[in-house]
């Protein structure tokens, strides 16, 4: 398996050409699932004792299975949040796995974190952060707000008084669900401010205040969120910093998606407070065009982030040595041995400029608004709320929400478009609408047209 033989280079020549057509490709196939007994019956056993060889293999996944799997950058996925990950990030993501470099510690991925390091000074440059902040790439950002929470409930449990107390922290109802999920893993209680908006500073100052003595103890962190998912909206984090300063609170930012937009000029002064923070997540591999899988945390003072993740062991002690001596990404983080997938990035950031980074990002706020423009002139459809970072929530007028089900479908199974809808509430009804999500720069004004205009059919079924 390890050897360099005849068969291995043509593997990798056909391995070459195929990532070279799929790089080069402007709109990719937009596959669709099959059902599992239906994938099985088309490609038969793969793992056999002596293998299938890695022609069949390859053959299968070509024919077959890539064409269950929907392509994150096709111009018309605006669903959930879709990527775009620049060509040269891609490329550069086969160069990280050909260089099998441990990405955990700077005595075995030096030259790699050194790469990582340089993109992440441009990223935590655009949050305002002050001199010594600093952060790591992580799996993506349900990773970075546990990194991020771990750290607070670390630094606040300093205190023995609060050792044995179980932590409650406050977001919004529109924080991300890994914010709740990961609440989960660190045995947290989370309190919810109830918004379908931003969450103001007085939203948060009032759930502080209804707290009771004990709760108002364990109290120890705020997640307000950088860009909702859901539409794109800003929470008050200048508001919200001052309370948490005043409180004593850990402040963390979940701006995953949104964080990208800090590139943007226009969209920079939205974000004013982040520079607050305590911590912050970015994904890269959502708005600043990486390949998954690539979040970031970002630490006000990363030495509180390091006493909560780094790892002993006898056999890491080398790590720690003097002439090992360099940063750790692992000691950042939740995770020990890890893909430097910064890598990418950086090397994407380094042939292009950061300049075509924010020109990239304003494309897919662009498209947002003149998404809301083709809204307002058409007859089927409204918007729901105006357009905010790249996000546009709209509705179909007389459509039920199984019509935005079949509507979706029916697009997909014709390998058109991937558009989902959402629910949105307004007066405390939840009413499902349609959601457009850019990011892909290539996305055309004529995509957003033939989209609304699939809208207008009556037989959706
Ligand atoms: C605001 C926000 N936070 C966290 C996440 C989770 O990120 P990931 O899927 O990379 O773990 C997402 C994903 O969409 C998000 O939008």
């Amino acid at each position: 398996m390890h050897k360099v033989d005849f068969e291995m280079v043509e593997m990798t020549l056909d391995v070459m050409k195929y990532a070279i057509g799929r790089i080069t490709h402007p709109a990719p196939e937009l596959g669709k699932p099959k059902k599992e007994e239906e994938l099985k019956t088309l490609v038969g056993e793969t793992i056999t004792p002596d293998g299938i060889g890695g022609e069949r293999a390859f053959q299968l996944f070509k024919e077959v299975l890539i064409k269950a799997t929907v392509p994150i950058d096709h111009p018309r996925h605006l669903a959930f949040v879709p990527a775009s990950p620049t060509r040269a990030a891609v490329m550069f993501d086969l160069v990280t796995s050909a260089s099998s470099i441990h990405g955990a510690y700077w005595m075995e991925g030096a030259g790699g974190i050194f790469c990582e390091n340089e993109a992440m000074k441009w990223l935590v440059s655009l949050t305002g952060l002050p001199k010594g902040s600093f952060g790591v790439f992580t799996s993506g950002g349900t990773a970075a707000n546990l990194s991020a929470m771990v750290t607070a409930r670390e630094n606040w449990r300093k205190n023995p008084e609060n050792v044995n107390k179980k932590g409650l922290i406050i977001t919004s109802s529109g924080a991300h669900s890994s914010v709740k999920s990961m609440a989960k893993v660190i045995d947290c209680d989370v309190l919810l401010v109830e918004t379908e908006e931003q969450m103001t500073a007085e939203a948060l100052s009032d759930s502080i205040i209804t707290l009771d003595a004990q709760q108002r103890d364990r109290l120890f962190a705020v997640v307000a969120t950088g860009g909702t998912t859901n539409a794109g909206i800003i929470d008050d984090l200048s508001g919200i910093a001052e309370i948490c300063g005043a409180e004593n609170l850990w402040f963390h930012v979940d701006a995953a998606y949104g964080g990208g937009a800090l590139a943007s000029k226009s969209a920079r002064p939205l974000f004013h407070g982040i520079e607050k923070a305590d911590s912050i997540t970015i994904d890269p591999h959502k708005w600043l065009f990486s390949p998954y899988d690539c979040g970031a945390i970002i630490y006000k003072n990363p030495e509180l982030a390091k006493e909560a993740h780094s790892q002993e062991g006898s056999y890491l002690e080398i790590f720690k040595d003097e002439g090992a001596h360099g940063f750790n990404p692992s000691d950042y983080q939740i995770q020990l041995t890890r893909r430097v997938r910064g890598l990418p990035l950086w090397f994407s950031l380094a042939m292009h400029g950061t300049d075509k980074y924010s020109w990239a990002v304003d494309q897919g706020i662009g498209l947002a608004n003149l998404a809301g423009q083709l809204i307002r002139k058409h007859p089927l459809v409204e918007l729901v709320r105006e357009p905010s970072l790249s996000c546009v929530l709209f509705r179909r007028k007389g459509w039920l929400p199984q019509d935005y089900t079949h509507w979706t479908y029916k697009n997909h199974r014709e390998g058109f478009a991937l558009v989902t809808p959402t629910k949105y509430r307004q007066k405390g009804v939840y009413e499902t609408v349609a959601r457009f999500c850019f990011i892909n720069p290539d996305t055309t004004e004529k995509d957003i047209s033939m989209i609304l205009d699939s809208m207008a059919l009556k037989d959706v079924v």
